[in-house]
């Protein structure tokens, strides 16, 4: 008798999941998706954005199966483009997802929530117009520290519909909490690569090593822990090389497991930890053209020149406070 309630029990049970997961999510009515917010408590004005989970893409159509590669390439990049690439190989075995969580749908996980919805738009960085295509060759060339893909390739056209079908729904110029990384509040001090070891070496060498390389998937095409420093890892041009994105992704993300209604970091212990990281070797990028509009440069850039006359330094760890307000007493073109 026990044998068969066993079964029949796991079976109530996966409905039970099942039936609330469609409610909660609400299969065909993607507005629902987008109501999900901070400690289960859902208020209108406070809407965290969260985003379609691969499992539903469509892929018994032509369109869902380009989705469904699109998928595949951010979750495997180093698969079919990494140094042993199936397709190509023109990046460093890192994989987009390593930084744009669970396929770009996470709040606060650097997610593709606002992409379809606010490309094309004006960059500082190139002082012009940039669309989908080039934001995509910009992490190409930087995070993943390699060659740009061709706009008509079937790999692009592929990354380009899945981060359209996350998007869907998400209407024009609206841009959801959650969707770009977290800003951390700047501290008053300068922040600190020395401190920064001791959190790194606390809460995440044993995943990511005490060299920063990582660890290699046993066929060595990829990653199982990606790399945070050294060769492998994304060049100095790129958006986590920034000790602010840095410390916003980390708080919200890491420790692996890490949820932004569950951070395990002080701001403090995330803002020495991206300092540490962000002050070892990595791979060099040829950023000389960047931000020609010198006013539109952050304030964490580490390279200058800049419009003030703070060190490199100081722009680079902190405190940025004095720099802000110097920033403001210049008259902006
Ligand atoms: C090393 C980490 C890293 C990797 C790997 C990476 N990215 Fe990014 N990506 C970033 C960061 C950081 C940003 C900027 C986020 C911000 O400023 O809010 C970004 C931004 C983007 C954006 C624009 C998002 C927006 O809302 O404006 C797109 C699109 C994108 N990445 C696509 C990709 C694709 C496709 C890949 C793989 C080929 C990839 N990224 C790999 C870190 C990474
Ligand atoms: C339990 C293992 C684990 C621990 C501990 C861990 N990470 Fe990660 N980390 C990962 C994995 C796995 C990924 C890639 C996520 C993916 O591909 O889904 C990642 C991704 C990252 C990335 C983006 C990708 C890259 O290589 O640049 C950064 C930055 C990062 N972790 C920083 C940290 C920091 C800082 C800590 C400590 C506070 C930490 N991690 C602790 C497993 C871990």
């Amino acid at each position: 008798m026990r044998v068969f309630l066993v079964p029949a029990l796991i079976f109530t049970s996966l409905a039970v999941i099942v039936l609330f997961e469609n409610g909660c999510k609400g299969n065909d009515k993607k507005e629902e998706q987008h109501k999900t917010v901070a400690g289960g408590l859902p208020t209108a004005k406070d809407t965290i954005w969260w985003g379609w989970n691969h499992y539903q893409i469509p892929d018994y159509t032509a369109t869902g199966k380009e989705i469904a590669y699109g998928y595949q390439l951010i979750a495997n990049t180093s698969h079919y483009l990494g140094p042993k690439g199936t397709v190509a190989a023109i990046s460093n075995g890192m994989n987009c997802q390593n930084c744009h969580l669970n396929g770009g749908i996470v709040p606060f996980g650097n997610n593709f929530g606002k992409v379809f919805s606010t490309y094309p738009l004006y960059r500082g960085r190139n002082n012009g117009i940039q669309d989908i295509y080039m934001r995509i060759n910009d992490c190409f060339e930087r995070s993943l520290n390699g060659k740009p893909l061709d706009k008509s390739s079937s790999e692009m056209q592929a990354i380009y519909a899945y981060i359209k079908w996350v998007g869907e729904g998400v209407p024009k110029g609206k841009i959801y909490k959650g969707t770009s990384l977290a800003k951390l509040k700047p501290m008053d001090r300068a922040a600190d690569p020395l401190k920064g070891r001791i959190v790194y070496e606390a809460n995440c060498a044993r995943c990511h090593g005490a060299d920063g390389a990582g660890a290699r998937t046993a066929d060595e095409t990829g990653f199982v822990y990606p790399p945070l420093w050294g060769q492998n890892s994304f060049n100095d041009g790129a958006g986590l090389f920034r000790i602010g994105s840095m410390a916003g992704f980390v708080k919200n993300n890491m420790p692996l497991g890490t949820t932004y209604q569950s951070p395990q970091l002080s701001d403090a212990e995330a803002w020495d930890v991206a300092a540490f990281i962000n002050s070892q070797p990595r791979p060099k990028f040829d950023q000389s053209a960047d931000w020609p509009v010198l006013s539109k440069k952050p304030v964490d850039m580490p390279y200058g020149p800049y419009v003030d006359s703070f060190s490199e330094h100081q722009h680079k760890y902190g405190p940025y406070g004095p720099i802000q307000l110097a920033q403001a007493a210049v008259p902006h073109k």
